[in-house]
């Protein structure tokens, strides 16, 4: 018979990232960051960067650009908000305000732990500012020790897609060398601050992005291949030196990493389609082994080289990355993709052709739970490092019929996402530590900016114009994760 078995001390939990979910764009001295200059799309409409030409008031859009697209906005143009534009972050689920309200409804539902992060630019506006800002800093403590008080770890992402705008207008973003010494010198102020309340660090969420989505995740404007690559380079650097610095202050704090997850299928056994998938592994594969291994592989250097990148390396890289290898792996998990030679019609983005044997979620995200324990065993097989599942959900626009929300697809899908981890655990081996799905409490989609692509267990009553209560409502699939916590996973 299936065991369903969780180890004890499972880190039982729940995610969210601060511009996605605490809003108070400006409160507390906190400045802009690549976020709070997008506007809202659709699963058809891509987000728009807004600025403006040099002595002008008249709104200019940019495509946001992920996914290799070209981001257009002119050499001379100024990002900026403006005041009839609707902008998610700005106010996201008001967690800014209602924090207190949130961790008690945490706790009730019984987290062991809460990945959130930190936003650089609450504590650093222009992410270069010469002293910490300490309303930023007073913010976060209030949310320690509450966490504390309930006996929450919190789980602390040092940049979730959040890169201050002044790294972008000042610096170019994370091509530039220098942002390497301006981030650590944030990763410091905070893991001091706060080193009797944190166990758990991760310096960047989805690092394998930063290729792909160069706004959000690298704060980067028009680039090309160079720059991408020196742009994945300085983080791992900025990961090893906050390593480093971390491990000094408390040598046993826990320093992960987190790559996003795309495991991707051949279509079929034609061996171009076999190779083709290999190909797409050494997209989060090549992230990982400088991260966890402290060194390139060979097809990455041999890529740079054919396409001419040089990276801009200094004598003492070598070191810093082979001695500040994580500590465990953490990822986000939410579909497998596809991946065939052959020219596919209406691609969507990464995740390629549809795979007719997984049923979708409204945006088309597959629902595939074995990809899950595939992914377990796939990872642990090559580094051998605990695995954490940072992220994983069920996105869809909740109703409210009688006051009430009846969820039953999220349940039916982290049912099977977590039965699929158990036998990972009982079956496979693989050491797994905690499970945080993401949006715990609702927050707005990274990908379209609408908050009614909804993951939470809480609701939050606003819509993808902003407008709304913002009161939370537990639904239905709240009690069933409460009980699944308190029973240890034995009741799924
Ligand atoms: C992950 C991100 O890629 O996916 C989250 O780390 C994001 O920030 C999540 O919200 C889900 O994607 P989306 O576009 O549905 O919000």
């Amino acid at each position: 018979m299936r065991e369903i078995k969780f180890p004890e001390n499972f880190l039982w939990g729940g995610a969210t990232s601060a511009s996605q979910f605490e809003g108070g764009y400006t409160k507390g001295g906190k400045g802009l960051t690549v976020s709070d200059v997008l506007t809202v799309g659709s699963k058809n409409r891509n987000r728009k960067i807004t600025w403006a030409f040099p002595n002008s008031d008249e709104i200019q859009y940019s495509d946001v650009g992920g996914f290799w697209g070209d981001i257009t906005v002119n050499d001379e143009g100024v990002i900026k908000v403006f005041q009839n534009e609707y902008y998610p972050s700005h106010n996201a689920s008001d967690f800014y305000s209602r924090y207190e309200e949130d961790l008690a409804l945490l706790h009730e539902l019984g987290l062991k732990s809460y990945r959130m992060s930190i936003s650089w630019s609450r504590i650093y506006p222009n992410g270069d500012d010469e002293i910490p800002n300490q309303e930023g800093l007073k913010f976060y403590r209030q949310i320690f020790e509450l966490c504390h008080k309930y006996h929450i770890k919190p789980i602390v992402t040092l940049e979730h897609y959040d890169v201050p705008l002044g790294i972008t207008v000042k610096y170019g973003g994370w091509k530039n060398r220098r942002v390497i010494d301006l981030f650590v010198r944030y990763a410091e102020t905070v893991i001091t601050e706060y080193k009797n309340f944190v166990d758990y660090w991760i310096p960047f969420n989805e690092i394998n992005s930063v290729t792909v989505e160069t706004f959000k995740n690298a704060g980067m404007l028009k680039c090309n291949d160079g720059d991408r690559a020196q742009a994945a380079y300085n983080k791992f650097l900025a990961s090893a030196l906050t390593y480093k610095i971390a491990k000094k202050i408390r040598p046993d704090f826990q320093i992960g990493c987190m790559v996003a997850m795309t495991l991707s299928y051949p279509k079929t056994c034609a061996p171009e389609d076999q190779f083709e998938a290999l190909k797409r592994c050494r997209e989060y594969d090549s992230f990982l082994d400088v991260l966890v291994k402290g060194t390139y592989p060979n097809y990455k250097l041999i890529e740079y080289k054919q396409k001419n990148i040089k990276l801009n390396i200094e004598t003492k890289d070598e070191e810093i990355l082979s001695q500040s290898c994580v500590d465990f792996i953490g990822f986000s998990y939410y579909t497998s993709g596809v991946v065939t030679k052959q020219k596919v019609e209406n691609e969507l983005h990464l995740l390629g052709p549809t795979n007719p044997y997984l049923k979708t979620n409204a945006w088309g995200w597959g629902i595939d739970p074995l990809g899950l324990r595939y992914s377990l065993n796939y990872l642990y097989d090559r580094y051998k490092k605990p695995l954490f599942i940072v992220e994983n959900g069920y996105g869809d626009n909740d109703i409210i019929e009688n006051g009430s929300i009846k969820d039953n697809e999220r349940i039916d899908y982290m049912k099977s996402h977590l039965l699929s981890v158990s036998d990972a655990i009982n079956i496979d081996g693989v050491n797994v530590i905690g499970y945080t799905p993401w949006g715990i409490i609702d927050c707005i989609s990274l990908g379209t900016g609408e908050i009614k692509k909804r993951y939470g267990v809480i609701y939050v009553d606003v819509d993808s114009e902003g407008k709304g209560s913002f009161s939370r409502i537990k639904k239905q699939s709240f009690y069933w994760y409460q009980n699944v916590i308190k029973t240890n996973g034995k009741d799924l």
